[in-house]
């Protein structure tokens, strides 16, 4: 099986002297999703290895192209070679650099550039790997279009009077596939690695399919992929996990579907890292914990303390975040553990608030009038208490120097009658006897969507009793969120633990942002990071990274075991859970690039050992 559970990666030495990598992603200059962060995240390693013999190649799209790619004139390189080549062959291709840390060079090609020849692009692909183009998917041409591009320019690349050196390709994902079948079959010389970060299908079948491990072994993959529609797609990812000469994946678990979802078993697995930056003093992670949490505190008073208030300082934020896939990212489980704990809290008169955030996206009309309205009474409120402070403080410093008898004056005395009253009014009119909306904007599906339905039909619904509260934010957060106005890294950082039980993830970077951040995170051992947690930090488990136990087990049993770790971090004095945002923090270090590199370095070496034709 591939180069999973063993370290033999730390031996793994490739030649960069002689050699060129090359990464291909559709997300490079482009983000889509996942993907984005694995390549960006990881280019400050990768130069520090490869310096100028390292190029990414991605497709060119104007838009993105303007914010983050900044053309170079200084073609002095193989790839700017390489590049002047194909534009005398007629092509459009954009080379410069990415405007990311570490600037890595990067070669765009335009897919809308070739479409004029995209029936000969099929036919080619249908009549030399049989794999049909029906119909006019636009996402299907212009990955087409792209790889016949990506082809070309590597083509040019590996032509003597270009470099005498090796050439690695990297390829990541179905959507840079097409090239990988037509270098092979042309014979280029190029050395091909194809990384699959999930499989097309596997995505499919786990959302669809509550058996899907179960079942795995035995999935006529041809017939589903047609089911669900999408056998182009599926049979370029299989082509390409074919002809590449070293397959990897993410992790041991996605290697399990690519066994027997693409039938081929990975030779290598190569575990997704971040660019952790550790601050020297221990204290500074804990500081911005405080700072972050004090901004969720007004988000919090604004949404809560309109209809009751709670002791903020007695108050646990947890969150969850991540595209909805109700049941593959566990938001199934996580809601039950969450009903679970409330009852549990309840009954054991435990004081503590719990406040949940789902921050996922949902298409909504917009945010829900009476939250935003009741964000901006808060600040009217604060205006007013600041203006009344004001007043105060200027009366009582005049009161304290003319005082003979050194008494502190009665400071109601001070107020005048026009902010009493406007105090009284401002509060007055906000304050409501309706509950708390558990979610912040107006949902389009309001009456068919999941994690409603569930709140709705257990009664979470932010009663003043409830120990828990939600707030459901079909959205993800950024800067110019109106109710958070905090970009997703502060957000994760001022809060206390971040809950991620997935069902089906084939790597998982929600909790490794939290590790990063050190705020402790809950996985489960069907995502790709809890089971590398397990396999290769397993004394870590259990101090502030949490693996749920899902792998064979009842929904129930997963229910139980998040609800158990829950209610113990509930009841977490102040010192345990600074203690352990230490220890959390301090796990980071394993995830950073610099260590996860090494997986590549193999890779590449196991692709050089390999009959080039
Ligand atoms: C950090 C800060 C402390 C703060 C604490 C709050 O450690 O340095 O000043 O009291 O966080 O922790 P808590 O778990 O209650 O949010």
């Amino acid at each position: 099986m591939a180069e999973t559970s063993n370290n033999n990666a730390n031996a793994a030495k490739v030649n960069t002297s002689n050699s060129l990598l090359t990464e291909l992603a559709w997300e490079v200059c482009n983000q889509v999703g996942g993907i984005y962060t694995v390549i960006r995240s990881k280019v400050p390693s990768m130069i520090q290895t490869w310096g100028d013999c390292y190029c990414l190649i991605g497709p060119y799209f104007h838009h993105n192209a303007q914010a983050e790619f900044e053309p170079t004139d200084d073609y002095s390189g193989p790839f700017g070679q390489a590049v002047l080549k194909m534009r005398n062959m007629g092509f459009e291709v954009h080379y410069g650099h990415w405007l990311v840390t570490g600037n890595p060079l990067v070669v765009l090609l335009n897919p809308y550039s070739v479409y004029d020849r995209l029936g000969q692009i099929k036919y080619d692909l249908w009549h030399h790997h049989h794999i049909p183009t029906p119909g006019n998917d636009d996402l299907l041409n212009q990955v087409e279009a792209f790889g016949y591009l990506a082809k070309t320019f590597l083509q040019q690349l590996v032509q003597p009077d270009v470099t005498d050196k090796n050439v690695i390709a990297h390829f990541h994902e179905w959507m840079v596939g097409p090239a990988i079948p037509e270098l092979r079959r042309e014979r280029t010389n190029i050395r091909i690695i194809f990384t699959t970060h999930a499989t097309l299908l596997g995505r499919y079948l786990a959302m669809n399919d509550p058996s899907f491990y179960d079942n795995l072994t035995s999935v006529n993959w041809l017939q589903e992929a047609i089911h669900f529609n999408i056998e182009t797609a599926v049979k370029l990812e299989r082509a390409a996990a074919h002809g590449a000469h070293i397959f990897s994946t993410v992790s041991d678990v996605t290697a399990r579907e690519c066994m027997f979802l693409l039938e081929r078993i990975p030779d290598v697995i190569l575990p997704n890292g971040l660019n952790i930056q550790r601050f020297i003093a221990l204290h500074e992670h804990q500081n911005l914990h405080q700072k972050y949490k004090d901004k969720i505190h007004q988000f919090v008073m604004a949404h809560f303390f309109q209809s009751y208030p709670f002791d903020l300082d007695q108050t646990l934020y947890f969150f969850t975040s991540g595209r909805y896939e109700y049941r593959n990212k566990g938001f199934d489980v996580t809601l039950e553990a969450l009903a679970r704990l409330n009852y549990r809290m309840q009954q054991a008169g435990i004081k503590k608030t719990v406040v949940m955030f789902f921050i996922t996206k949902q298409p909504y009309h917009s945010v829900h009038p009476g939250v935003l309205q009741s964000r901006v009474m808060m600040e009217e409120i604060r205006e007013t208490c600041v203006a009344i402070q004001k007043e105060i403080g200027k009366k009582l410093f005049y009161a304290a120097a003319s005082s003979t008898d050194f008494k502190l004056p009665a400071l109601r005395d001070f107020v005048d009658d026009y902010w009493q009253l406007r105090y009284r009014r401002t509060l007055q009119s906000w304050k409501t006897h309706n509950l708390p909306s558990v979610v912040t904007h107006n949902l389009v599906n309001d009456k068919t969507d999941e994690i409603l339905h569930f709140l709705r039909s257990s009664n979470l619904v932010n009663n003043a009793h409830d120990r828990v509260k939600i707030v459901y934010h079909p959205d993800f957060v950024s800067v110019t969120n109106p109710l958070f106005a905090m970009d997703y890294g502060q957000f994760v950082r001022g809060c206390h633990m971040g809950v991620f039980p997935s069902y089906y993830e084939p790597w998982g970077y929600t909790p490794l942002e939290c590790i990063a951040r050190g705020v402790p995170a809950v996985t489960s051992d069907l995502s790709g990071f809890g089971d590398y947690v397990m396999g290769k930090m397993d004394e870590k488990v259990g101090k502030g990274i949490f693996v749920v136990k899902r792998r064979n087990r009842s929904f129930d049993d997963a229910a139980n075991q998040l609800a158990d770790y829950l209610f113990e971090y509930v009841q977490y004095s102040q010192r345990d859970r600074i203690a352990l945002r230490n220890q959390v923090e301090s796990s980071s270090e394993e995830f950073d690039w610099k260590n996860l590199t090494r997986y590549y370095n193999k890779a590449y070496q196991l692709a050089m050992e390999k009959p080039v034709f």
